[in-house]
C-alpha cells in the first residue's frame, strides 16, 4: 500500500512563502509523490491565502482543539493541486495577520497549530504513516505523537527536518502547562527545558524518530559549539538518527526556457544572448546605467547576520571602485536596510537596493546577473545558490552548510566549477574572491562561459534528494 505523508509546516508554496522552507515545502510532496508516496501537507492558514484563495477552498471540518488549559475551534480546508492535498488550518485571530512571525503570542499561536493537526488526525481527516515536521514550528509534533496523542491516533514515524538552527523557538517555562499542555516535569527532568525556558526546537530534535537538516555539511557543522546554537550536545545524543539530505529546486517553476516574468527565455544553447537581453531588460527597470559588458553583481535575500551582507557592506567603497554594477533585493534588518538606502545616491546608475519582497522582480535578476552573491555566515542547505547556478549566474558563496555542498569552486587549471568561493569569514577574503570572479569574467571569457555552462548543467533538481529521502522511509518500515 502506498505510504501517506504528512508534511508540516509553518509556510509553503503556493500559498505563503518568507524564505528558503516555503520553497521547499512547495516542491518536496511533488519529487516524494513521483517516488511513489501518497504526500499532503498542511500549513496555516494565513490572511494572504484567505484574501486571495478562500473561494477555491473546500470546508473539511470543524473540531475542538485543547491548546494547554484553554479550548478553542480550529476549520481546517483543503485544497488539491497536482494530486498534492494541501489542507489549511484557519483560526482567524492567532493567523489572519499581516505578517507571518515575531507576533509576542507566537508560542501560543504555534501550539495551537500544532494541537489543531493532531487533532486533525485524530478526527481521521488524515491518517499518516508519516509525520513530517519543518523547524521549530513544528516541533512538538513528534514530542504530542509519543506522548499527548500516544494513544488516540495510530503511531506514525516522525521525521524532523532543521532548516535552521538559529530559529530555535524559546518560550517561558509557564507555557509548558498553559499552551504544551505538559506537565512541568518536561522542564524539571531537562527533556524540554533550553536556556531557562523550554524549546520547540529542542523537542522535535529529540523525539523525532528520525532527524534530518538540509544538506550533509550542515549535518556535521551543527554537532560543533561553531554552529550548534548551544544545542550540540543534544544533537550528539541524535546522530545515530541524523541525516543530512540536501535541498533541490522545483525545476518546473524555476527554468529559463519557460519562465514567464523573463523579457527573454533561455537555455543552454543560446544563453550567452538571453542572459544579455536579461541584463540590458533589469538593468532598464531598475534604473542601471545600461551596458551588455558591465559585471552585473546581485544578491536576492533576507536581510540578517547569517546571509553575510555586513561582508558586502564594508568591501563596498573599495568594490565599487571597479567596473561593476550591483542589485540587492531584500528585506530584513532595520540597521542593514538604512545602509543600503544609501547606495543609490553613492553609485548613481551604478547601484540599486530593492528594499522588499518581490517574486517577479526575483526572477529577472537571477536570469540578468552575472554573479550572484551569497557569502553567508552560516548556510544549512541555500536556495538562491542552486537557482542562480540553473540560470547561469555564477554564485559567489562561502564554504559553508549547503553552499559547500552544492557550488564546485572555479579551478583555474582544470577550468571546472560552478563558482567562486572563499572560506575563511573576513573582508578581505571575500574581496580577494571577488575580484577573482571580475578578472574571470573580465580577462577570461572562455573560462567564465565554460563555468556557466557547468553550472546551468548540474543536477539541482529533487530527483536524487527525493530518493534519499525516500531510502531512509522505506528503511524504517522493514
Ligand atoms: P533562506 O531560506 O535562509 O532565506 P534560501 O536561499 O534557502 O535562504 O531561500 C531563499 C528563498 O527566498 C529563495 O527562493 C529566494 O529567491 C527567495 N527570496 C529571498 N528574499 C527575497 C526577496 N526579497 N524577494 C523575492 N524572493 C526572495
Ligand atoms: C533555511 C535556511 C536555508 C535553507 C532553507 C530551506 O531558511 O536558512 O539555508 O535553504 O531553510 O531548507
Amino acid at each position: 500500500m502506498m505510504k501517506k505523508i504528512l508534511f508540516v509546516a509553518s509556510e509553503g508554496l503556493p500559498f505563503v512563502k518568507t524564505g528558503g522552507l516555503a520553497d521547499v515545502i512547495g516542491s518536496l510532496p511533488q519529487a516524494l509523490h513521483r517516488e511513489g508516496f501518497h504526500t499532503s501537507v498542511v500549513m496555516p492558514l494565513y490572511l494572504k491565502t484567505a484574501k486571495t484563495m478562500h473561494d477555491s477552498l473546500i470546508k473539511v471540518k470543524t473540531f475542538k482543539v485543547k491548546v494547554g488549559i484553554f479550548d478553542t475551534i480550529a476549520t481546517v480546508y483543503v485544497k488539491t493541486i497536482d494530486e498534492i492535498d494541501y489542507y489549511l488550518i484557519e483560526h482567524s485571530a492567532y493567523f489572519e495577520r499581516e505578517g507571518y512571525y515575531g507576533y509576542p503570542d507566537d508560542g501560543e499561536r504555534f501550539s495551537f497549530f500544532q494541537h489543531a493537526v493532531m487533532r486533525m488526525i485524530e478526527e481521521k481527516v488524515i491518517e499518516p504513516d508519516v509525520l513530517h515536521a519543518h523547524d521549530w514550528h513544528t516541533g512538538l509534533i513528534p514530542l504530542f505523537v509519543k506522548t499527548l496523542y500516544r494513544d488516540r491516533i495510530q503511531h506514525p514515524l516522525t521525521i524532523f527536518t532543521i532548516h535552521n538552527l538559529f530559529f530555535q523557538g524559546c518560550f517561558p517555562y509557564s507555557m509548558l502547562e498553559s499552551c504544551v499542555g505538559l506537565p512541568n516535569s518536561y522542564y524539571f527532568d531537562g527533556s524540554l527545558r533550553f536556556k531557562d525556558g523550554i524549546s520547540f526546537m529542542k523537542a522535535g530534535i529529540l523525539y523525532a524518530d528520525l532527524v534530518t537538516t538540509v544538506s550533509e555539511t550542515y549535518s556535521q557543522e551543527i554537532l560543533t559549539p561553531e554552529f550548534g546554537e548551544s544545542m550540540e550536545e543534544i544533537l550528539k545524543l541524535r546522530k545515530k538518527d541524523l541525516y543530512g539530505i540536501v535541498n533541490g529546486i522545483d525545476i518546473k517553476e524555476w527554468n529559463p526556457a519557460t519562465d514567464r516574468h523573463l523579457s527573454a527565455t533561455y537555455q543552454l544553447r543560446n544563453v550567452s544572448k538571453g542572459k544579455q537581453l536579461n541584463k540590458c531588460a533589469i538593468q532598464k527597470e531598475l534604473g542601471l546605467r545600461q551596458d551588455p559588458n558591465v559585471m552585473l553583481l546581485a544578491m536576492v535575500s533576507r536581510l540578517t547576520d547569517q546571509k553575510g551582507i555586513w561582508l558586502i557592506l564594508q568591501s563596498l567603497t573599495q568594490i565599487m571602485g571597479w567596473d561593476i554594477q550591483l542589485i540587492i533585493l531584500g528585506t530584513g534588518d532595520q540597521h542593514v536596510e538604512s545602509q543600503l538606502k544609501t547606495i543609490e545616491y553613492r553609485f548613481p546608475q551604478r547601484a540599486v537596493f530593492y528594499c522588499g519582497y518581490n517574486e517577479a522582480l526575483a526572477h529577472k535578476i537571477y536570469a540578468g546577473a552575472d554573479v550572484f552573491l551569497m557569502p553567508s555566515l552560516f548556510e544549512p542547505c541555500g536556495i538562491s545558490q542552486l537557482i542562480s547556478m540553473h540560470y547561469g549566474t555564477l554564485p559567489l558563496v562561502r564554504e559553508t552548510g549547503g553552499l559547500k555542498d552544492t557550488v564546485e569552486p572555479y579551478n583555474e587549471h582544470t577550468k571546472e566549477g560552478t563558482g567562486f568561493t572563499f572560506a575563511p569569514f573576513s573582508v578581505d577574503d571575500f574581496k580577494h574572491v571577488l575580484w577573482l570572479a571580475y578578472e574571470v569574467y573580465t580577462f577570461r571569457h572562455d573560462d567564465f562561459k565554460g563555468m556557466i555552462k557547468q553550472a546551468m548543467r548540474k543536477d539541482v533538481s529533487w530527483d536524487k534528494s527525493a530518493k534519499a529521502y525516500a531510502k531512509l522511509i522505506h528503511k524504517r518500515f522493514k
